[in-house]
């Protein structure tokens, strides 16, 4: 693979193979890499762009994308900076890649959900759309946010030992009230990701961001 730019995040980006497929956005978990979602990216979105950051926060030595001070409980103040520092690499990234205007889509797990929503949230116009897996509130907006039915899915465990679900409906509602076209699932599972979310995601992803129709996952 060619040296890719530094654009302030180290990442990884694939090029699409196929026409009219989107640039996936992938936003790993804590303890993840720029290289952990590659493989759901091309299940969920075959031949898609896949842009991919590691996230510059070191927790225990585990990769994340904003601090927290205990499990749920985030560091506001460094999640608006990183999500700042987010938002630019994603203008610059769509520069450097020639990714076309309202073809990123954010894909995130997790830790990588919650900077998703924040981005998403903060900067409606850096994304089309949002996938948010295990997705809890980052923050509650103060002012309107409009997202113009863009697409958000969460997907949700029911078992999930980390994300309660009223959390996952107060994210839901959150979405609601900026006018996303929100499609809540709930999976039988915990934090962790099942078959079924593979192909939920795989579905949501064809019906809002393909042009023409692609395979079904194995
Ligand atoms: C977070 O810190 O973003 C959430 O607790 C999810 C996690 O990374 O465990």
């Amino acid at each position: 693979m060619p040296a890719q730019p530094d654009l302030g995040f180290p990442h990884r980006f694939e090029p699409a193979t196929t026409q009219g497929a989107p640039c996936v956005l992938l936003l790993h978990g804590t303890g993840g890499d720029e290289t952990s979602l590659v493989p759901l990216g091309k299940a969920i979105a075959p031949g898609a762009a896949l842009l991919s950051p590691r996230g510059k926060v070191l927790e225990q030595g585990l990769a994340r994308f904003f601090r927290r001070r205990t499990e749920g409980e985030f560091d506001q103040v460094d999640l608006e900076t990183r999500t700042k520092e987010l938002a630019a690499f994603v203008n610059e990234a769509s520069a450097a890649y020639s990714i076309p205007a309202g073809k990123l889509v954010a894909a995130g797990f997790s830790n990588g959900a919650n900077i998703a929503s924040s981005l998403i949230l903060r900067f409606p116009e850096a994304l089309a759309g949002a996938l948010l897996m295990r997705g809890m509130v980052p923050f509650v907006p103060q002012q309107a946010v409009d997202l113009k039915r863009r697409p958000v899915l969460l997907l949700s465990g029911v078992d999930d030992p980390i994300v309660g679900t009223d959390e996952v409906e107060e994210l839901a509602d959150i979405f609601r009230a900026a006018n996303a076209e929100v499609t809540l699932h709930w999976e039988t599972a915990g934090h962790t990701l099942s078959q079924g979310d593979v192909l939920m995601a795989f579905d949501w992803m064809r019906k809002f961001f393909y042009a023409p129709r692609a395979a079904k996952p194995k």
